[in-house]
């Protein structure tokens, strides 16, 4: 009996075995060491890794804007044993926390300042990118891009893109990174939209539901919190 999964916003009593998968636990205890805590976050960690595993089957790259002190890719990189894979996996970040030029004047009203403000203070938001570097340093064809999205985008070589990761707190920076890169993931891409449904994020939903409608995209809204859009095999015609 597996009993009440209740954390990171989400109370449910519907089967919650992934914790138990002994590949989990090292992917996430891997995370957990590389943030130096745990954020109990188990389920958005758990649909992270399944949009990893299924990215892997097919031809491309991974790239996540927005690593903070690299939790969620080092739990991939550990599941997928990134060395195996002969992929690179960029990783874009400020590891200055949000870069108020791309924060949006709706999300200034927000509150998304001082949010950020608090996330650098506890340590959440890290400046060290040398100790960023170390956490990633087991693996090979890592390629650590540091400064401003949309800034850094153009640093990502790759034609081919399996897997995208948007977890920016902030919409402008999230939006443009989905129309510099779309074009470039591959058939079948997943991406993996973090704040999406989140509670207090609203306005990345806002942003990546007009990117979705410029598209002819639906996003899937997930109770952890998280958004998935899984690109189409063939372009849906254009309204
Ligand atoms: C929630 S954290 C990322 C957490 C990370 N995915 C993990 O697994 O722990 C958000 C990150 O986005 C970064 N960020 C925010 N705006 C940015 C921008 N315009 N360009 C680059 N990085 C940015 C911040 O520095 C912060 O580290």
């Amino acid at each position: 009996m597996m009993g009440v999964y209740d954390q990171d916003g989400l109370r449910t009593v519907h089967n919650h075995e992934f914790v138990l998968d002994p590949d989990f636990q090292r992917a996430y205890a891997r995370g957990v060491a590389a943030a130096g805590r745990d954020y109990r976050w188990h389920w958005r960690v758990h649909v992270g890794l399944w949009a990893a595993a299924g990215a892997a089957k097919l031809p491309g790259d991974f790239v996540e804007c927005g690593v903070g002190r690299g939790f969620m890719s080092s739990a991939i990189m550990t599941l997928l044993d990134w060395n195996s894979t002969g992929r690179t996996f960029y990783l874009l970040d400020t590891f200055a926390g949000l870069d108020e030029r791309y924060v949006s004047p709706e999300e200034k009203a927000g509150g998304v300042m001082q949010r950020n403000a608090q996330e650098m203070a506890s340590g959440v938001y890290t400046f060290d990118v040398a100790a960023v570097r170390a956490n990633f340093s087991e693996w090979n064809n890592v390629s650590v891009i540091v400064g401003s999205i949309p800034e850094t985008l153009a640093e990502i070589r790759s034609d081919r893109i399996a897997f995208l990761h948007l977890d920016l707190n902030c919409s402008p920076p999230e939006v443009a990174a989905a129309d510099a890169l779309w074009d470039r993931l591959v058939p079948g891409a997943f991406v993996l939209l973090d704040d999406y449904a989140y509670q207090g994020y609203r306005w990345q939903k806002v942003g990546m539901d007009a990117f979705a409608r410029r598209r002819n995209l639906s996003i899937l809204s997930l109770p952890t919190g998280q958004g998935l859009i899984i690109k189409p095999a063939s372009p849906p015609p254009v309204r």
